[in-house]
């Protein structure tokens, strides 16, 4: 998808206050959709995450011969047409911007007999898909891909697939989801063991719509996860909650402008993705978790962050999968800590949307922070106050680089400009317009 690039300011503002709800989990909306059309019958979703992403994901499933439609805000009902339905697209399947719609689609279509061609924006064609094309050749898809196993690639699925047991040598749900997806259409168990436990969206909805799916303890460590092949799914309502990864943004801001009180009602907060909460208490953040509740398979609570001092802290590599996405936001809120803060083990972050290790410490860095790179740890040296700010930070096509800057703006000593606020859309459309409803300063760069 192209972008016309909109370069934005955020300034120093006074206390944001109030409380708000972010969209949708994108993790989670992508699955239902997914999961929704390799089940029998009439899917009704509820807060599903209407950003680029997830719409790349329910055209693909269109293309794919289930039906999608929308109904009203969030309000989405998928017609699944069964596992081992999957019809041959007759166009491209474009995914823009998200690595899990490509990764997880490949698993679906690798063992139906079928042939895709896959491709998407700049930013997806430069990730690896290789981490994927490898277990899925294992059950006898073909692939040809360019150098790297890079997109655009083509696919075609096993007509006889053979279920496979597979260690993964990166924490990746995306290669975990992918694999157990194709162990969908595949007769007997498929297995993925996994030494660091990753998000168990796929393994939690694929119960929900009636799967058989297995989690044990792995001898020396981590998980064993095993699906069984050709499960009668049926259809099943899904409530999306709210993402924590989005709910990050304005949680942050709120620790870090002066006198602010922010909460975010409804938001996921699934063990395998709340290492942020735990680092910001560990940096000493007032942040509370009120009124728990359970939604559609998935732990929910209203968190509500207040401003005060944050503390530098030493962030282990083994927190590294339950906080993936929330790095950026948390090197924000470290070069406003006082004293230094040591991220650990970040090897994955270098092939996200964008290098976000590099794309972190350039960004700090223009804004007057000190930062390090050192090995795959990021050293953030705490400003004990205000950073500097006065940058113009190049998003690179990645939604997360562009919202935790506008973050930083808003406490900065001078304002930071983002060269392309468009990538947003992508996980969190009306974030703007959101954080200025909280009394953030966001609008046009002149
Ligand atoms: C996701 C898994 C993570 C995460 C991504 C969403 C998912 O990617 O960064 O935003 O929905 O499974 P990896 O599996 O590459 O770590």
């Amino acid at each position: 998808m192209a972008h016309p690039a909109s370069p934005t300011v955020a300034r120093r503002c006074g206390p944001l206050a109030g409380a708000i709800r972010v969209p949708g989990d994108k993790s989670i909306s992508h699955r239902a959709l997914m999961l929704g059309a390799l089940a029998v019958g009439r899917t009704e979703i509820t807060g599903l995450l209407e950003g680029e992403d997830v719409l790349a994901t329910a055209a693909a499933l269109n293309a794919l011969g289930a039906s999608i439609t929308r109904n009203g805000d969030g309000q989405w009902t998928v017609y699944g047409i069964g596992v081992g339905a999957l019809a041959e697209p007759e166009n491209l399947l474009d995914l823009g911007n998200s690595g899990t719609a490509a990764r997880l689609l490949l698993g679906m279509l690798a063992t139906h007999p079928i042939t895709a061609f896959v491709t998407g924006d700049a930013s997806l064609r430069r990730r690896p898909m290789g981490r994927v094309v490898e277990p899925l050749s294992r059950f006898g898809a073909r692939f040809v891909s360019r150098e790297g196993g890079r997109l655009p690639l083509a696919v075609s699925g096993a007509a006889d697939p053979i279920p496979i047991v597979y260690r993964l040598p990166v924490p990746s749900a995306q290669v975990k989801s992918a694999v157990l997806l194709a162990g969908l259409n595949t007769p007997g168990a498929t297995t993925v063991i996994e030494r660091q436990p990753t998000r168990d969206h796929t393994e939690r909805m694929l119960r929900h719509f009636g799967a058989a799916v297995s989690t044990e303890p792995e001898d020396g460590g981590g998980l064993r996860v095993t699906v069984e092949g050709f499960p009668e799914m049926s259809a099943a309502p899904i409530i999306v909650p709210g993402d924590p990864s989005s709910a990050a943004f304005p949680l942050v801001a709120g620790l870090i402008v002066p006198g602010s009180d922010v909460t975010v009602e409804g938001v996921g907060i699934n063990p395998l993705r709340t290492g942020l909460l735990e680092c910001l208490s560990e940096m000493g953040a007032d942040i509370a978790l009120v009124n728990h509740r359970e939604e559609g398979g998935e732990p929910v609570a209203d968190i509500r962050a207040r401003a005060g001092t944050l503390t530098g802290a030493d962030i282990p590599a083994e927190r590294a999968p339950r906080m993936i996405d929330e790095y950026p936001i948390l090197a924000v809120a470290a070069a406003c800590a006082r004293g230094r803060t040591v991220m650990r083990g970040l090897a994955e972050l270098r092939v996200k949307e964008s290098d976000r290790l590099s794309a972190i410490a350039t960004g700090l860095d223009q804004c007057g922070v000190r930062v390090m790179v050192e090995g795959d740890d990021l050293i953030v040296e705490g400003a004990d106050n205000f950073p500097a700010g006065g940058a113009m930070i190049e998003t690179r096509l990645d939604h997360r680089m562009a919202m935790a800057f506008l973050v930083l703006g808003l406490a900065a000593n001078e304002p930071v400009r983002i060269d392309d606020v468009a990538p947003i859309a992508t996980s969190f459309p009306g974030f703007i317009e959101l954080m200025n409803r909280l009394g953030a300063a966001i609008g046009e760069a002149e």
